[in-house]
């Protein structure tokens, strides 16, 4: 049995077996969970009932916080690649779960590793700031770690005269070197989902709905937060429209977080930011969208697909990112 799973994942990237339509996943799941003392964290990108079925939700930096402190044996990250990375390399005892490896992100794959290592080699005076969407290759090339959360207060604490390189997203990075009047180097890297905005739909829609403020994520493009009424990570968007008296809002980020906002705030009005092609669904994140219930239910009931690092890299890849839990308490 094992090894026919194995060569499932391999063929497919997840656990792929019949499952008996009468079976209730969500009783299952809660079952295997008790049972194996396992913990689901998911990410505000995530399909609303994956949402929900989370024991934890969070941004990339929650997420991170919560997986360094779970005291549970196996942790299921239902997410993305880098996120589960980084729990693993939290955790390097623990099992690790993911229910699709295929489940990447195109900013940690716009900077591969032996690229992105050959980048810091011509920038030998340089310290190098990583966003956490990135690979644990790069992350052990990095002196420091961040995510949308904690990024400005990071660089920040950086001293002025010291060089930085800022990898792998250059709209994070170049809004960094905006509002911190850095002159970070930047890696030229872009998420599929925030570069895609169309501020020309996006005024049309301000147009049609004047009382809405736009709320962006600051991995969108330069045109799009020049704009907006308030940048924040995902949570700080969270937060945001709750403390904000406005009644609608324009959110130009990935709209698995509207099912939050709308919890939040039920009598408000939430509108995704337009994409440039209407047509291609280009506000939700294919990767985060490959998490589904049953993958979940599959995962835990068999132990895989799990997130195996070498304890080399894990060592290495740890330092960093400890150091932004450090700057961030
Ligand atoms: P945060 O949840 O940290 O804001 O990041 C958004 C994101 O793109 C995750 O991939
Ligand atoms: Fe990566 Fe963008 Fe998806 Fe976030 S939304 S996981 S940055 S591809």
């Amino acid at each position: 049995m094992a090894d026919s799973i194995h060569k499932l994942i391999a063929s497919c990237g997840f656990v792929d077996l019949p499952v008996d339509e009468d079976l209730n996943l969500i009783a299952e799941i809660n079952r295997l969970k008790q049972e194996k003392n396992a913990v689901i964290l998911g990410h505000y990108y995530l399909s609303s009932d994956l949402q929900d079925l989370s024991d934890f939700l969070g941004d990339s930096l929650a997420l991170a916080q919560k997986a360094a402190g779970t005291k549970a044996d196996i942790i299921l990250f239902a997410g993305v690649h880098f996120m589960a990375e980084t729990a693993k390399i939290l955790n390097p005892g623990k099992k690790v779960l993911v229910p699709d490896l295929k489940a990447g992100c195109s900013l940690a794959d716009a900077a591969p590793g032996d690229q992105f290592a050959e980048f810091v080699r011509n920038h030998p005076d340089h310290k190098v700031i990583s966003y956490i969407n990135c690979s644990a290759e790069v992350k052990a090339l990095s002196d420091v770690i961040v995510t949308s959360s904690n990024a400005r207060k990071i660089v920040d604490s950086m001293p002025k005269e010291q060089k930085l390189i800022f990898a792998p997203d250059k709209n994070l990075g170049n809004y960094l070197n905006s509002v911190t009047g850095r002159d970070m180097v930047l890696w030229d890297g872009a998420c599929m989902v925030h570069e895609k905005y169309s501020l020309e739909k996006i005024l049309a829609l301000k147009a049609d709905h004047p009382e809405a403020k736009l709320i962006a994520h600051p991995e969108c493009e330069r045109p799009i937060l020049l704009i907006a009424d308030f940048i924040g990570s995902t949570t700080a968007l969270l937060e945001h429209v709750g403390q904000d008296p406005a009644q609608a809002f324009i959110v130009a980020t990935e709209s698995g977080i509207l099912h939050q906002m709308k919890r939040k705030c039920p009598g408000k009005l939430f509108l995704p930011a337009p994409s440039l092609d209407s047509t291609c669904g280009c506000n939700d994140c294919s990767f985060m969208k490959l998490n589904t219930i049953k993958k979940i239910y599959l995962a835990l009931l068999h132990e895989q697909p799990e997130l195996i690092l070498s304890e080399e890299l894990m060592e290495r890849a740890a330092l960093p990112i400890r150091r932004m839990l450090a700057l961030s308490q």
